[in-house]
């Protein structure tokens, strides 16, 4: 073959772990509601920057430090992006990677999330908690889009890794991780039902 692929873009998605989801999400649901209750600073902030939803991004954004249940839930992430950076060849030997900012999202009927990138951090990604049939997954724009420049339109049926977007579906007890400078986005959640996950990021040292 004459064309080869370089410089990709990895998306690493799998169970959390193997059994105990369906309990452990229940719990994990929860608790979730209870730090929403108990955080007013959090819910003022969402009621201007993230519409109709809740997010405990700038109010109580190291949930690890705070819940025994995230502390429990932190130690099972960190052994998925261990794998996933071993996957992208980066060299954490002698090195500790660390989770530094852990929080709630809670999308409500109407709720979305607009384009973003997870600045001070090398990887982030979400683990899904409740997932309403047809609620929206998390969608990932091509790094590379603002140099396309003068490229012509994708054939219809193009392949899906060359397409400018790829949708990954929300799916509870799913763990979804990515380089923490790729633009991703939620759209609007169309079901009358909550939309519940997690989100974090890590740094290495
Ligand atoms: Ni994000």
């Amino acid at each position: 073959m004459p064309t080869r692929a370089w410089f990709p873009t990895y998306l690493y998605h799998e169970p959390l772990q193997k059994t105990g989801l369906e309990r452990f999400n229940t719990e994990l649901a929860d608790e979730c509601h209870r730090i929403r209750d108990y955080d007013e600073a959090g819910r003022k902030w969402s009621a201007k920057n993230y519409p109709g939803g809740y997010t405990s991004y700038a109010s109580l954004n190291q949930l690890h430090e705070f819940s025994s249940t995230f502390a429990g839930l932190e130690r099972k992430i960190t052994a998925h992006v261990r794998k996933f950076a071993r996957s992208l060849d980066l060299d954490l030997r002698g090195r500790e990677v660390f989770m530094t900012d852990f929080w709630v999202n809670i999308m409500p009927e109407h709720a979305a999330h607009s384009l973003h990138l997870h600045p001070n951090a090398f990887i982030s990604g979400t683990y899904y908690v409740v997932t309403p049939p047809g609620c929206p997954g998390l969608k990932f724009e091509d790094p590379r889009l603002s140099k396309f420049m003068a490229a012509p339109p994708r054939l219809p049926g193009a392949r899906p890794h060359n397409l400018p977007h790829i949708t990954y579906p929300a799916k509870a007890g799913w763990l979804l991780l990515f380089e923490s400078w790729l633009r991703h986005e939620v759209a609007t959640n169309r079901t009358n039902a909550e939309r519940i996950s997690v989100s974090f990021n890590y740094n290495w040292r």
